[in-house]
């Protein structure tokens, strides 16, 4: 018996990285999944790769920022299953500008996808999330909603608000049996770091400031989303667990 046996899971983002990883580990843990991503070829390649290690995923190319795309994603899962058990809000993107320079476009994309797509998903996926009595939201932030480095405020401030948006929601949504919930994952080597890792020095320089030693695994994200998306998270709401190998409460 899997530990997602017979939910319903929808991710955010899975075209690759941590919302690919997440689709397959629910999928071994029971759940079926909807994959979606802007990102339609990826997304279509995670959703391979569920179905031929047994699984079951339903690619779907959703723009998280686009609401006609984000009404279309629900309309299907409510056609499919009719209900909703797990919801990732995973998708997100990341810019460096200096404070002083970033423009209320740049600033405003970051806020879509980052934030108000899991506003909207939250909000309008509701109705969905409330029918099994026992759903679970799971929102990933980051350390940087609470560390900082120069270049990355706009994102810093997404994820803070993502993280205090859960903590929101997960009082309102109680009252509906549904756990929110957040990650904040250190530095992961994904489509999203690849250029900042591929610089040398700022690698070495981060590692050095891990305690662990090394970059978080997607894999490692995923296992932790299992467990606040399971039942075994069933007295947890509005928390969050950052995975970083020591590297927010290390000098
Ligand atoms: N990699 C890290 O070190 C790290 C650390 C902390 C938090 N995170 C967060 O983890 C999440 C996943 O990131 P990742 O590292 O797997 O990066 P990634 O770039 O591999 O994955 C992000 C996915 O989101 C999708 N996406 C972006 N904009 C979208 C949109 N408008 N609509 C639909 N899909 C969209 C992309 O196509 C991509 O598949 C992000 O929210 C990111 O901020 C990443």
């Amino acid at each position: 018996m899997g530990r997602l046996e017979n939910k319903i899971a929808l991710i955010t983002g899975a075209a690759g990285g941590f919302g690919r990883a997440m689709a397959l580990e629910f999928a071994r843990q029971g759940a079926q999944i909807f994959a979606a991503d802007r990102n339609e070829a990826g997304v279509g390649e995670t959703a391979d790769l569920v179905n031929n290690q047994g699984g079951a995923a339903t690619p779907v190319r959703c723009d998280v920022s686009d609401t006609d795309d984000i009404a279309a994603l629900l309309s299907e899962i409510e056609k499919t299953f009719g209900r909703l058990d797990v919801l990732v809000n995973n998708a997100g993107i990341t810019q460096r500008e200096d404070f002083r320079h970033i423009t209320d476009a740049q600033w405003q994309e970051l806020l879509d996808v980052n934030l108000t797509a899991a506003m909207r998903l939250s909000r309008d996926g509701l109705k969905l999330l409330k029918i099994s009595g026992a759903s679970s939201i799971v929102n990933i932030s980051s350390i940087m909603e609470r560390v900082h480095v120069r270049q990355l405020s706009a994102y810093s401030t997404t994820k803070a608000a993502l993280a205090g948006l859960s903590r929101a929601m997960a009082v309102e949504y109680a009252a509906f049996k549904i756990r929110v919930n957040y990650l904040c994952p250190g530095y992961a080597e994904t489509a999203m770091t690849e250029r900042i890792l591929r610089n040398s020095a700022v690698r070495q320089g981060l590692l050095d400031r891990t305690p662990l030693g090394r970059f978080c695994l997607p894999e490692e994200i995923a296992m932790a989303a299992l467990f606040l998306a399971s039942d075994e998270a069933a007295f947890i709401t509005g928390e969050g667990l950052t995975i970083d190998g020591g590297m927010s409460i290390s000098l």
